[in-house]
């Protein structure tokens, strides 16, 4: 198989950019082989201010479309969560690890491929740049694609979700991508799964209220 060549992202990464800047220049990415079939770059939503980030996995066939993270099956999930662990969508930013599309096409299907390792770590300039810019009191990592990007290592979700994790920057919490409930067949494991994530969406929150206090 031909060698592919992945750059990364850090050199169309502008320097000391906001994020109106980062968005604009994400567009012209070529860090990685993911943004050609891809419609167009998924950024990133919400507040640049917020004290708590986000961050899920890649977008999915609706925010491909659409250009918005979370905007789809998983997405309307997480908002759920959110709600229900009493944080306002106002005060949150979210964004992804990686920031096209990984598909493949079955006919008419664009069926979901998860990113890998190189994916990530070409794609992490971004997520860099963005935790720059918004200096969160308190990073969600959605999965174990988010735990590797931000942690830079592999990261068990079961062994470690839920616990503030220390860093030099902001905190760190582990928990569940949404979409590994929507997987579930079983109605009672899918509720438990939602109440884990509420719950561990509520400790972030109360984390970073805590750390704005200080
Ligand atoms: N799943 C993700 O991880 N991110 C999205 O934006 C949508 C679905
Ligand atoms: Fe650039 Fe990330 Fe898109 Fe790859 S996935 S082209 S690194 S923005």
């Amino acid at each position: 198989m031909a060698e592919i060549e992945r750059p990364g992202a850090q050199q169309w990464v502008p320097a000391g950019a906001g994020i109106a800047e980062l968005r604009v220049a994400a567009s012209g990415c070529r860090g990685c082989e993911l943004w050609e079939p891809a419609t167009q770059v998924v950024f990133s939503a919400g507040t640049a201010s917020a004290r708590l980030v986000l961050v899920g996995e890649q977008p999915g066939d609706q925010e491909d479309r659409q250009g918005t993270p979370f905007v789809g099956p998983a997405g309307q999930l997480l908002a759920r969560a959110v709600d229900a662990a009493g944080i306002a969508r106002s005060e949150v930013y979210v964004t992804n690890a990686v920031k096209h599309f990984r598909f493949t096409e079955r006919g008419k299907r664009r069926l979901h491929e998860k990113p890998g390792i190189a994916h990530i770590d070409a794609c992490r300039p971004w997520l860099h740049a963005e935790l720059d810019v918004v200096q969160p009191r308190v990073v969600v990592c959605l999965g174990a694609t988010a735990g590797r990007s931000v942690l830079g290592r592999e990261v068990k979700i079961g062994a470690e979700r839920g616990r503030i994790l220390g860093g030099e920057g902001a905190a760190v919490l582990i928990t569940a991508h949404p979409s590994s409930l929507l997987r579930m067949q079983e109605p009672a494991d899918r509720d438990a799964a939602f109440d884990a994530l509420v719950a561990d969406l509520r400790t972030a929150a109360a984390a970073a209220a805590q750390g704005a206090a200080e």
